[in-house]
């Protein structure tokens, strides 16, 4: 989540404990327009030829809806306690802020969608490729009922788990879900066919669901059966958390995130190349948890030859991304077993977008991301910074090809976040010129 956050929830479900804010930021994340970009050396073509994948290397394959304003401010939190009688486990929300004013159901909404927030993060990876969405049954005082979160693939959506775990006391209750249900069949019946037969009465939905086949299908459903529905609750915040399902819906590709580790004056390795290591764990660390968050990292061979790096989740917990190394790679390279890409960046999100694949972590080197920058390709930027200087000319820049001509033709990005990571700093940065929209198609 990215910006200045403006309210905290805790929730804890089962024997664990969440913190987490809830905002309204209007960082401009999976948004596709076009920034302006200049002063670029022509792309380096790769040689044309059949795409060159290695044998056995391969481990992986807003709506038009309107809020209806009754959700303006965050309320007082309360302690949820209330939980209805039911075999299925379930969970309570507790360690909220005292309460500090009457019972208002519009905070219990604001809570339950932070909550929701919370349990769609933490599912991301266990539900990919399918977005990690969370859903919260609430009955009128916003007591919990029920919480769900997406499961892996062919298993529940998290409005049914939410909808099982509540049981009866859902008849007249409200949904909250981070995301448009869903209405057609995949690999699971549609979502609003649990809703309706579950007796909601009122659906509070972040986001509505880019994918051609929901697309505002899921809000018709429901209001077709007389239920109520509210969108764009926290639409800013989740539009974050779920930045790369929304992105690839929306484009057909995986969202790019950069990643580079720079010194102070901005070189990202010493005059012999040597890279490592010029940030600290602290920092280090953080990078695996971007790779473990990632679908695929794409590296450049140079990195391959001067650094024979792994490009494993080793410091975090969570699974290997598929590697793409853009160029050749040598028989014994530590990358392999690895794709290796010889053409252009565009065609290669193309072609992992048709496969599925939402994110793209791109760890470097300089000359690999000048390609992708000039081909405005790249999403977000995340630059951990070292107290540390290079000096001289020598050093390996951050970005490589040609220089902005003038001051004029400066690629500007807009820090969105920043943190402290031991004596080291990450910037995340966006497009200056990348406009957010809000979940109904309109300018924040
Ligand atoms: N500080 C950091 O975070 C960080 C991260 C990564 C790397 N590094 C450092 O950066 C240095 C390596 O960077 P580098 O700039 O020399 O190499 P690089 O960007 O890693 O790789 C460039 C190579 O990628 C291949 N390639 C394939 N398609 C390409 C395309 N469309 N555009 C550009 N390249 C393409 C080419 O390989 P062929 O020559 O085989 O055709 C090209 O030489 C090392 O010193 C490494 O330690 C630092």
């Amino acid at each position: 989540m990215l910006g200045a956050p403006d309210m905290q929830v805790t929730a804890t479900l089962g024997s664990a404990t969440y913190v987490a804010t809830t905002d309204n930021t209007t960082a401009g994340l999976g948004w596709n327009s076009r920034p302006v970009v200049t002063a670029h050396e022509p792309l380096r073509r790769q040689p044309q030829g059949p795409i060159r994948w290695n044998s056995g290397a391969d481990g992986h394959s807003p709506d038009g809806s309107s809020h209806d304003g009754a959700i303006r401010r965050p309320a007082p939190w309360r302690v949820h306690t209330t939980m209805p009688p039911t075999d299925l486990p379930r969970s309570t929300f507790t360690g909220l802020q005292p309460d500090a004013g009457p019972t208002d159901a519009n905070s219990g909404v604001l809570d339950a969608m932070g909550a929701a927030r919370m349990l769609g993060r933490d599912a991301r990876i266990l539900a990919r490729p399918n977005p990690g969405v969370g859903a919260v049954v609430i009955d009128e005082h916003g007591n919990v009922l029920g919480t769900g979160a997406t499961a892996q693939p062919g298993g529940p959506h998290a409005e049914v788990t939410a909808l099982a775990n509540a049981g009866q006391a859902a008849r007249g209750a409200t949904l909250v879900v981070t995301l448009e249900p869903c209405s057609h069949h995949g690999r699971t019946p549609p979502c609003t066919d649990a809703v309706i037969a579950a007796g909601i009465a009122r659906v509070v939905i972040a986001v509505t669901d880019p994918d051609p086949r929901v697309n505002g299908a899921g809000i018709h459903a429901l209001r077709s059966a007389g239920i109520e529905v509210v969108t764009g609750v926290d639409a800013a915040g989740v539009s974050d958390d779920l930045a790369a399902y929304l992105h690839h819906r929306r484009t057909g590709r995986p969202y790019v995130v950069a990643k580079m580790a720079t010194t102070l004056d901005g070189r990202t390795a010493a005059a012999d190349g040597t890279s490592q290591w010029i940030t600290g764990v602290e920092a280090r660390t953080d990078v695996h948890r971007l790779r473990a968050d990632a679908d695929v990292i794409v590296v450049g061979a140079g990195t391959v030859r001067a650094d024979d790096p792994e490009l494993t989740v080793r410091h975090v917990t969570g699974p290997d991304p598929l590697r793409v190394v853009m160029g050749s790679v040598p028989a014994d390279a530590r990358v392999r077993p690895c794709r290796e890409w010889l053409n252009e960046p565009d065609e290669l999100l193309a072609v992992l977008g048709a496969e599925g694949h939402l994110s793209v972590l791109l760890e470097g080197g300089a000359t690999l991301l000048a390609a992708w920058h000039a081909a405005d390709l790249i999403d977000r930027w995340e630059i951990y910074i070292a107290p540390a200087l290079v000096g001289g000319d020598a050093g390996r820049p951050l970005l490589g090809g040609s220089s902005a001509a003038s001051i004029d033709d400066v690629w500007r990005g807009r820090i969105v976040h920043t943190e402290h990571l031991g004596d080291d700093v990450r910037l995340t940065v966006v497009p200056a010129t990348r406009i957010h929209r809000n979940s109904h198609g309109g300018q924040t």
